[in-house]
C-alpha cells in the first residue's frame, strides 16, 4: 500500500510569492497522477516537499497512516525515510562513473549487501533495457539512454512512490514518445504509486490515471485524462488541454456569435460569458441548410494544415480565429466560404469568473 494525502499545503518563498496554495490532494495505492500546469505553477515545488527536500509553510503530507509532515505537531520525516525514488528533467548521472556504478552508488549508501546489490542493478538493467551499457560513463551514451539509467538508478532502490519531474522533457520529439510508452508500460509492471510532473498536456493526457492541473499554485481541477478534456472544471482547464486549441466565443470579441448562440442554447446559456467548443466538435460544409435543432454560423476557410492523419482548418468569421478538426480530406482551400455546424453537446459554458456553468 503507498496512497498519499496532501491537506492544505502552503509553500510561500522569501519576495511573498507563494508557490504552492492550500494544495489538498489524495492519490490512491499504484496510481499514476500528473501534476500539469505551465512553469512557474508549483509543481516541482509540490514534488520536492512530497520528498521532502522542501519545508512547506503549513499543510500536512501523509503516507498511507505515516504523517511525513505537518505543520502543526512539527513532525518532519527525512527524505531517505520517505521511501520515495526522485528522477529530474536533469538526470544528473555521475560522470566520472560507469552505468554499473551510477546505479550501484544508491545501493551502497544504503548498505545493500554486495550480491543483492548485483541482483538488483542487473534486474533494473534488464527492465529498462540498457543491457550492454554496463562499462560505459554516462557522456559516453545517448540522452534516452541517460535517462533510462536515472530511471534504473532510482528503480533499483525499490522505493515505494515514484516522483518524476519533467523526466522526458530533454529527449527529442521522438525518443519522448518512446520512452512515454515505455513509462507507461513500466508502470502497468510496477504499479508503484506514480507522482509525474509536467507542462505538456498530451503527456499527462496520455500516462495517468488522474491529472491534478494547477495555476498559480492552486488546484484548478483533479480528474481522469477524459474528464478533464471532456468536462473541464474552467476555462483556465478548458484551454490548456487539447490541440488545437479549444475555440472560444466571448461576448467582448464577437458579439454577433455570441448572442446568437446564446440565443440558440436558451435556458442552458444563463450566466454565460464565454462559450467553448472543441475543434473536433465541428462540422464544416460548403453551405448548409438551416437546421432546427443545431446552431450554424458562416465562416471563410484561412487555411488548411494537413497533419497526415486528419486536417485542421483555420476558419475566420466575424474576426474570430476558430480551429476545426477533420478526420477526412477537406474539400476546402483558403478564402473558401463554409459553414460551421454545432450540436448542443458540444459547447462548454462558461461564467463570468470563467467557471463552467455546463
Ligand atoms: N527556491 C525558491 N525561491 C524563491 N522562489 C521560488 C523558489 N523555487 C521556486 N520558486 C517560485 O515558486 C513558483 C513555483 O515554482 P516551481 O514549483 O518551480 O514551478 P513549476 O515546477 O511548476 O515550473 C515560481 O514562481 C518560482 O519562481
Ligand atoms: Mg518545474
Amino acid at each position: 500500500m503507498a496512497e498519499i494525502h496532501i491537506r492544505n499545503l502552503v509553500k510561500k518563498f522569501q519576495g511573498n510569492v507563494t508557490a504552492v496554495d492550500s494544495l489538498s490532494i489524495s492519490i490512491d495505492d499504484g496510481e499514476f497522477v500528473s501534476f500539469l500546469g505551465p512553469s512557474g505553477c508549483g509543481k516541482t515545488t509540490t514534488l520536492r516537499m512530497l520528498a521532502g527536500l522542501e519545508d512547506p509553510t503549513s499543510g500536512e503530507i501523509l503516507l498511507d497512516d505515516q504523517v511525513l509532515f505537518s505543520s502543526s505537531s512539527g513532525r518532519y520525516v527525512p527524505p531517505e525515510k520517505r521511501g520515495m525514488g526522485l528522477v529530474f528533467q536533469s538526470y544528473a548521472l555521475w560522470p566520472h562513473m560507469t552505468v554499473w556504478d551510477n546505479i550501484r552508488f544508491g545501493l551502497t549508501q544504503q548498505k545493500v549487501p554486495k550480491d543483492e546489490q548485483n541482483e538488483r542493478i542487473a534486474s533494473v538493467i534488464k527492465l529498462l533495457q540498457i543491457q550492454g551499457l554496463e562499462k560505459r560513463y554516462s557522456f559516453q551514451i545517448s540522452g534516452g539512454q541517460q535517462q533510462r539509467v536515472a530511471l534504473a538508478r532510482m528503480l533499483a532502490l525499490r522505493p515505494k512512490i515514484l516522483l518524476l519531474d519533467e523526466p522526458l522533457s530533454n529527449l527529442d520529439a521522438q525518443l519522448r514518445i518512446e520512452m512515454r510508452s515505455e513509462l507507461k508500460r513500466l508502470h502497468e509492471r510496477l504499479s508503484n504509486t506514480t507522482v509525474f510532473v509536467t507542462h505538456d498536456q498530451l503527456e499527462a493526457m496520455t500516462l495517468s490515471t488522474r491529472i491534478a492541473v494547477m495555476r498559480d499554485g492552486k488546484l484548478q481541477q483533479y480528474g481522469t485524462p477524459m474528464e478533464i478534456y471532456r468536462e473541464p472544471a474552467n476555462l483556465f482547464v478548458a484551454k490548456f488541454v487539447g490541440s488545437p486549441p479549444v475555440n472560444i466565443i466571448t461576448r467582448e470579441l464577437s458579439p454577433k456569435h455570441f448572442d446568437s448562440a446564446l440565443k440558440f442554447l436558451g435556458k442552458r446559456g444563463e450566466g454565460a460569458e464565454k462559450i467553448a467548443f472543441r475543434p473536433e466538435a465541428m462540422m464544416i460544409n460548403p453551405s448548409a441548410a438551416a437546421q432546427e435543432s443545431r446552431w450554424q454560423m458562416k465562416g471563410t476557410v484561412a487555411a488548411v494544415l494537413p497533419t497526415g492523419p486528419e486536417w485542421i482548418l483555420q476558419i475566420e468569421s466575424e474576426q474570430v480565429l476558430l480551429f476545426a478538426r477533420m478526420e477526412t480530406e477537406p474539400k476546402f482551400a483558403a478564402g473558401d466560404h463554409c459553414t460551421i455546424t454545432l450540436d448542443t453537446p458540444a459547447f462548454l459554458i462558461f461564467d463570468a469568473e470563467d467557471n463552467r456553468i455546463t
